[in-house]
């Protein structure tokens, strides 16, 4: 199984519906945090079933949501049809986002699961998209040498301050025996130095790259970097 399959079935990450809501709650405002004018055109780029993403649309003129899975895409659908800021894409709807459009692109958590050709591809892709001056965050981006044993820290402490520790230590026992660690430790994922990484947004022409902080999401053990369209 390929880390994209692994996203298009049914999974065990979110422990609880309230780890659920809170995760995609702090997703949004950490998003929302990263818009500068109401008047923007967003894109979440591997966004997710993103169910807090009208939060984000709120704060923006429209927001694009992609991601890879189709099943992902079919709940977004169900869930935001009627929105009128929320355009849900399959990947050729990401291909036809005309050029020079966007005012920013976000990718929160989604680097790890890229090789850097991907990673690097994309980048051509979000630098053509992006208006000059339009800004690319990236999110959520593990540092080299960090482990499991950081993220199971940083959910518990997560957990506790949510009202879900037991049901999070619960969850840690079944991703024990789940195709997740399965997959973490087959496949692994992508990890960056952050000097590394600064390089590789600069080299796709990409100007002002720079570590950011606080990182979107719970994990602050993780990287946020954000760069404008040179
Ligand atoms: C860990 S989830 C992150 C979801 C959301 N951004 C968040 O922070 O909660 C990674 C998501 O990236 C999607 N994905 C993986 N590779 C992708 C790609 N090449 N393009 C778009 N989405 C991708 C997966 O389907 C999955 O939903």
């Amino acid at each position: 199984m390929s880390w994209r399959e692994f996203w298009n079935r049914e999974n065990s990450i979110y422990v609880s519906p309230r780890h659920r809501e809170l995760h995609y709650d702090g997703i949004a405002k950490g998003i929302n945090a990263q818009i500068e004018d109401e008047s923007w055109v967003v894109l979440d780029h591997g966004s997710g079933e993103a169910p807090s993403a009208d939060l984000v649309a709120r704060r923006c003129a429209r927001l694009y949501l992609y991601d890879a899975a189709p099943n992902v895409q079919t709940k977004q659908r169900l869930q935001f049809g009627r929105n009128e800021k929320i355009v849900v894409l399959d990947a050729s709807g990401v291909e036809e986002i005309p050029a020079g459009s966007l005012d920013m692109v976000v990718a929160n958590s989604l680097i790890q699961y890229l090789s850097r050709a991907e990673l690097e591809h994309l980048l051509d892709n979000w630098h053509e998209k992006l208006k000059p001056g339009g800004k690319l965050v990236l999110a959520d981006v593990i540092p080299e040498g960090a482990t499991a044993a950081n993220d199971i820290r940083a959910l518990l402490g997560f957990a506790f301050r949510g009202g879900f520790f037991l049901e999070a230590c619960a969850g840690l026992v079944s991703t024990f025996f789940s195709d997740y660690r399965k997959l973490r430790t087959e496949l692994g994922l992508s990890r960056y130095r952050e000097a590394d990484l600064l390089a590789l947004i600069g080299a796709h022409g990409f100007v002002e790259a720079r570590r950011g902080e606080p990182n979107i999401g719970h994990n602050q053990g993780r990287m946020l970097f954000t760069a404008r369209r040179s």
